[in-house]
């Protein structure tokens, strides 16, 4: 299998303190993948070496088929390269509809002039009706986004980063402050979405993690401390003594 996202020997440091300590991780083009670890562990900082966001010290990121480095890009640059990332608070325009909200974000891909002399086409409202029911937001196209629940609210975020067709999107901690009805559907929305594009889950909640039915990469230190399927790692010793603070 190529990789789509291959990091290698990735460290970086906040003021003498190792966040990230040689870090390799690979995912492949259609996968779905979840990352766990202590809080520390330096999830959300792999995150923002992806994206762009932190430099690393060391270290390859590299992307795609033509093994293009990301460390060369910008924010934007990598984003149009096809990386989305959804942050653990929600940004959807909450006096805006959910129908407005998914159109808007379709209309983020086209050149400014085009938004310019913008129709909405029935292309486009037909691709809107598919994102709602992707994210399981049909029957509330017409809300106003402030009056979704906070769930509801995740989702249509999500709806709004798959309008972008990214190749890769990394998610930061989707199920907090969710019912578990909630997590349960976000669950099968990520499986969905993995289907056509690789998907990066960080998440605390281990009966989530289960559910997503993926392999699990454990970080801890900076550094990946156990990879394989949930069973897998929450057996490694080393993985229970971390979780149990020895
Ligand atoms: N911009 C930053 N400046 C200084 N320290 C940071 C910065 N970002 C992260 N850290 C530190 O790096 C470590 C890893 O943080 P983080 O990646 O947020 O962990 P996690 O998401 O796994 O909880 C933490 O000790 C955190 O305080
Ligand atoms: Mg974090």
């Amino acid at each position: 299998m190529t990789s789509l996202l291959e990091v290698s020997g990735v460290s970086v440091s906040f003021d003498g303190f190792n966040a990230i300590n040689n870090l390799s991780f690979e995912i492949g083009p259609a996968e779905l993948r979840a990352i766990i670890g202590p809080n520390g562990a330096g999830k959300t900082t792999f995150m923002d070496i992806v994206t762009g966001k932190t430099r690393p010290d060391e270290g390859h990121v590299l992307w795609g088929g033509m093994n293009k480095s990301l460390l060369k890009m910008n924010e934007s640059q990598i984003a149009r390269e096809g990386v989305g990332r959804k942050f653990q608070r929600p940004t959807v325009f909450e006096d805006q509809s959910v129908f407005d909200n998914l159109m808007m974000a379709l209309k983020k891909n086209r050149a400014p002039w085009s938004v310019l002399f913008y129709r909405q086409s029935a292309a486009d409202r037909a691709r809107v009706a598919e994102l709602a029911e992707e994210i399981g937001l049909s029957d509330q196209l017409h809300r106003k986004s402030g009056e979704l629940s906070h769930g509801q609210k995740q989702w249509l975020e999500i709806g709004m980063l798959l309008a972008q067709e990214p190749k890769l999107l990394l998610v930061d901690e989707p199920a907090a402050g969710m019912t578990l009805a909630e997590r349960e559907h976000t669950t099968d929305l990520l499986k969905e979405a993995a289907k056509t594009r690789a998907v990066v889950v960080v998440e605390h909640d281990m009966e989530f993690v289960r559910r997503l039915g993926c392999k699990v990469t454990v970080l801890h230190e900076g550094a990946v401390l156990a990879e394989g399927s949930i069973d897998h790692v929450t057996q490694n010793r080393q993985v229970i003594d971390v979780y149990l603070g020895r």
